[in-house]
């Protein structure tokens, strides 16, 4: 936080989430909860192009730290994160299929379609349209009945 002075604000706006989501941050305990592009120990800034701390996987930690357990799905490094996590290639139509319906308490994206990883790899808009629409199938297919879409930057939402 004293060499990336925008952190604070991060943590505070998944401390958030969780809270709007949840109802407090003590309900957070004991929830499965899914996040697409959790960011990662590799991940780069928008701005700079630069590796950051900004986009390190903070949600899925804070997640783990409050008792819940976090699934975080990014395509950067996550080796030595002590929650589950899966490297994969978000924008491939069928990445997901692998996790179970119904099986998250919650779910959420965010930042993806911003980030210079996904930019480069995907370039065009139609790709991102694609993306946006196989997200929002998956973030509906793995959700329980009664789970809830913590956030998500997807216009298509569940
Ligand atoms: C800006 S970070 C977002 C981190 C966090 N979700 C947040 O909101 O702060 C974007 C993340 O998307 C990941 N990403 C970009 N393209 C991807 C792809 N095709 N497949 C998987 N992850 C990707 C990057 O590795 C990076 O960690």
């Amino acid at each position: 936080m004293a060499r990336e002075s925008e952190l604070e604000a991060i943590l505070e706006e998944f401390i958030g989430r969780l809270q709007r989501a949840f109802g407090s941050l003590s309900a957070v305990r004991g929830k499965r909860i899914l996040d697409i592009a959790s960011g990662s120990n590799s991940s780069r800034s928008p701005s700079t192009g630069k590796r950051t701390a900004l986009f390190e996987p903070w949600f899925a930690r804070l997640a783990l730290e409050l008792g819940a357990e976090p699934v975080a799905l990014d395509g950067g490094d996550l080796d030595g994160e002590r929650f589950e996590h899966h490297r994969l290639d978000l924008g491939l139509t069928g990445a997901l299929d692998f996790l179970a319906d119904a099986s998250f308490d919650g779910v959420q994206d965010s930042r993806l379609f911003g980030s210079p990883e996904f930019r480069k790899a995907y370039p065009r808009q139609r790709d991102h349209d694609r993306v946006r629409a196989e997200i929002a199938r998956q973030e509906r297919r793995v959700l329980k009945p009664d789970g809830v879409l913590i956030h998500s930057d997807n216009p298509r939402r569940v």
